[in-house]
């Protein structure tokens, strides 16, 4: 590997200092937005006081409670925390119970309940714009104690309100607007990013913005960030990529057990790493600003890629249940590598496969070359494995050529599907193709032209994928 370094001159940082200067007049809250902030918890804090009993703490966390909140995202995280002898089915229930008493129905307020391990409520403030998230969860003072995966939160609060100075606060901001634009801001199944919390511990580990980019753009992995521990020697960062089975490691300072990192993708790593490279060149502003595509028309701009590709369009929509969206994305995942490979397996190879899912839509979109197979190559096993081999020629007998491939047999055969079209809907067809919540009767196919909705969640996956600067 190269010794290129992506380093920052004096006048650089100079230069990138002025200019996140004002980023971060554009990405702090404005005043109204942290008035408005403090009124909602005020309001709702007094509320849950009168109802909760008096052995639950009431505790405001997440960004707002840090400082590292960004603009228009002010949303309220409060936690009931419970005593640790109560059961927790019952800390869900009553979270549940107190969390939608305090609601003051009609006008202005109203509630739904999330899923995440544990459900949760759910407060939308429409004149404040605002959603307040009430989450039960057990009162701890380490991670030993901890019952349910939220009851780490009150403990990442007390270390980031020890450790992060007002200054690094702001470059949280910075980072995750930067994180943003690139759409590799959050941890979830969707964008398999960086989290607030990660955020938070990098800038606490490098110090600021940009000695967090600049250690981005030089990456050498293994990378294992420990903030407690700064100087662990290799032997310990070794065993830490080991044990968490990951090349980049951010150990949770409250809980050793944990890597804060494990939801972050090579993808997003090294989207991370090339942009970081680039902020550093080009000092340009706009890389902290998500471009918009809102309003072009997206089944035209899907048409554009396919002439450009000269392939096909092959979409498929799923009708799915409003479940947490984790789960679908998975599920919709599952069944999209499944259908990329046997489509491969069959002469179909994607040159792009995407998916999205949005409420009680889900999509998955494959751009395949205009081909009509006559043949499939059929790979069998290595032939070290003496029976497995016999089998297989027994059983493709009838196969037009058998030949071998490496240290494998292989056979080719008449082409089961002559067009991406057949194989597709053979695969709604079969049983247990699907995960549970995408149903084939729920299921449509389009080739080519789709309707605007579905294009439009398509042609995001395919801006967020393409689109790297
Ligand atoms: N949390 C975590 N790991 C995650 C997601 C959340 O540890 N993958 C914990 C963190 O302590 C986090 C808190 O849950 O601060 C609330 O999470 P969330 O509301 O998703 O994010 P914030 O940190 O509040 O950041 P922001 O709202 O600015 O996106």
């Amino acid at each position: 590997m190269g010794k290129e370094t992506y380093g920052i001159s004096s006048s650089g940082r100079k230069r990138l200092g002025e200019l996140l200067k004002e980023v971060i007049e554009d990405v702090k809250p404005s005043k109204s937005e942290i008035d408005a902030a403090k009124y909602a918890i005020n309001t709702i804090m007094g509320r849950l006081k009168i109802k909760s009993p008096k052995d639950v703490e009431i505790l405001l966390a997440g960004s707002v409670a840090r400082g590292t909140q960004i603009k228009g995202n002010s949303d309220i995280d409060i936690f009931l925390l419970f005593p640790r002898n109560i059961k927790e089915s019952d800390i869900e229930r009553k979270g549940l119970e107190i969390g939608k008493g305090i609601v003051k129905k009609g006008g202005n307020e109203s509630y739904i309940v999330k899923y995440a391990e544990h459900p949760y409520t759910r407060i939308r403030w429409k004149d404040y714009g605002i959603s307040i998230d009430i989450v039960p969860a057990y009162k701890i003072e380490t991670a030993k104690e901890r019952g349910t995966a939220v009851d780490r939160t009150q403990l990442h609060n007390e270390f980031v309100n020890s450790k992060l100075t007002v200054r690094q606060r702001d470059d949280v901001r910075i980072l995750k607007a930067f994180l943003k634009a690139h759409s590799i801001y959050g941890a979830e199944a969707k964008i398999e990013g960086f989290s607030g919390y990660l955020c938070e511990l990098l800038v606490c580990h490098y110090g600021s913005f940009l000695d967090v980019i600049t250690g981005m753009a030089n990456i050498r992995l293994p990378v294992v960030v420990d903030v407690v521990k700064p100087k662990g020697g290799e032997k310990d960062n070794a065993a830490a990529v080991k044990r968490f089975g990951k090349n980049f490691v951010v150990i949770d300072p409250t809980d050793s057990d944990r890597n804060v990192a494990a939801n972050v993708s090579d993808e997003s790593l090294f989207r991370l790493v090339l942009i970081s490279r680039e902020l550093l060149k080009s000092h340009d502003k706009k890389s902290f600003y998500a471009k918009g595509h809102a309003e072009v028309n997206s089944e035209s701009m899907l048409n554009v890629i396919k002439d450009m590709l000269q392939s096909n369009l092959y979409a498929l929509h799923f009708n799915v249940p409003e479940i947490a969206e984790d789960i679908i994305w998975q599920q919709l995942k599952k069944a999209r590598i499944r259908l990329q490979q046997s489509l491969g397996e069959n002469g179909f190879q994607p040159i792009i496969c995407m998916q999205n899912v949005d409420g009680n839509d889900a999509v998955m979109g494959f751009f395949i070359e205009n081909v009509h197979a006559a043949t499939r190559k059929v790979v069998g096993p290595s032939l070290m494995m003496g029976n497995a081999v016999d089998k297989f020629m027994k059983a493709h007998s009838g196969a037009m050529l058998m030949y071998i491939d490496c240290d494998r047999i292989c056979a080719i055969e008449k082409a089961r599907y002559s067009n991406p079209e057949k194989l597709i809907r053979a695969f709604l067809a079969s049983r247990n193709s699907l995960p549970s919540n995408l149903k084939a009767n729920k299921a449509s196919m389009y080739v080519n032209k789709l309707p605007e909705r579905h294009a439009k969640l398509l042609y995001l996956a395919y801006v967020t994928r393409f689109q790297i600067y």
